[in-house]
């Protein structure tokens, strides 16, 4: 068995030594132009040329949970593309969206602010039930936000494609639901894949219909968020901040509004990072199970686009 790996933004050597370990017998090669025959390839951000050069292979890797720039590629028509399901992520993920909500609900800013001015003061405690998350997308990632956020007493909503039976989570589902979910929100996570369908999701309407006092976090990809229309919902005072780690154009250029917007706070897209030794792992015992012929969880769907 050939594997071929790929990812430009990767030192290769770690992850060719770690894919040999885990699939000892197999011949783990970096990928180059001109590069022999391959039954998968492991891949991130790779060039179109390795698909048109490769259309034998049967499985593609993604060495992310979002497949969006991988599937603006033409893949080889037998291949099965699998994404990587949590690999480490799923806590990454609580862990950031729950310091966010917990920094605006405990006004850490306010309290900072006053400490800074030698001001010892006392803030009347805010009420768990006038901070109610809403999650758009349920799935890996969603799903471990919505459960951890729950734990903290928040009142936890959860929007999906298909109906869901979260415990602890008010299930939304459809685009039928989208506004009944947003009324009830006001502090909005995204966790949705970037497909057609939620490209620009998060614009004006979206915004205006949060809770007065709203806040977003974006963990998504930068395109679900239209960038004036979460600009002018903030000057407006309708929505009180935004942690934002992905954007349209990344790294963020210099000139774009949101480094010095005094409401946002962004992030460079580090919310939740591929870790080598775990996504390795999961790779390796998901090309197993493909050469065995079984089932393997994260196969996307490209039809669907997540
Ligand atoms: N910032 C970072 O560092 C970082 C890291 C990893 C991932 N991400 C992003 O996080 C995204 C989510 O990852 P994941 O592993 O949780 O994905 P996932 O398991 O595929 O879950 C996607 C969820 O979104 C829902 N969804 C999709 N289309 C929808 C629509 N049109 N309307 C309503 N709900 C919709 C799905 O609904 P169903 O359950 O009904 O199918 C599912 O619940 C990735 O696609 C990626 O863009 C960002």
């Amino acid at each position: 068995m050939r594997i071929t790996f790929c990812s430009p933004s990767a030192r290769p050597g770690p992850w060719l030594e770690g894919l040999r370990a885990a699939l000892p017998g197999a011949t783990v090669e970096a990928w180059e132009p001109g590069a022999s025959v391959a039954d998968h390839a492991v891949v991130w951000t790779p060039p179109q040329q390795l698909f048109d050069e490769q259309p034998q292979l049967k499985g593609i890797f993604n060495l992310g949970a979002g497949v969006d720039a991988l599937l603006r590629l033409r893949l080889p028509a037998g291949a099965v593309v699998v994404r990587i399901d949590d690999g480490g992520m799923a806590v990454q993920m609580a862990e950031y969206v729950s310091y966010w909500v917990i920094r605006w609900f405990r006004e850490f800013d306010a309290f900072g602010a006053e400490i800074a001015r030698s001001r010892w003061t006392f803030r009347k405690p805010l009420q768990h039930a006038d901070f109610p998350v809403g999650v758009m997308g349920l799935g890996v990632l969603g799903a471990r936000v919505a459960r951890t956020i729950a734990q903290f007493d928040f009142p936890v909503l959860g929007w999906s494609r298909t109906p869901k039976d979260l415990p602890g989570v008010r299930n939304f589902a459809g685009a039928q639901q989208f506004d009944e979910f947003l009324a009830a929100t006001r502090i909005l996570v995204c966790l949705l894949p970037l497909t057609s369908e939620t490209r620009d999701i998060i614009d004006a309407r979206t915004l205006g219909r949060l809770q007065p006092g709203g806040y977003v976090i974006n963990v998504a990809r930068g395109s679900h968020v239209v960038d004036q229309d979460l600009i002018a919902l903030l000057d407006s005072g309708h929505l009180a901040g935004a942690a934002l780690d992905v954007f349209r154009t990344e790294p963020l250029p210099a000139e774009h509004p949101f480094w010095n917007h005094p409401k946002i706070t962004i992030t460079p897209h580090m919310s939740a990072r591929t870790l080598r030794e775990e996504s390795i792992a999961q790779i390796a015992g998901k090309i197993r199970a493909l050469e065995r012929g079984e089932p393997v969880a994260g196969v996307v769907d490209p039809n669907r686009g997540y």
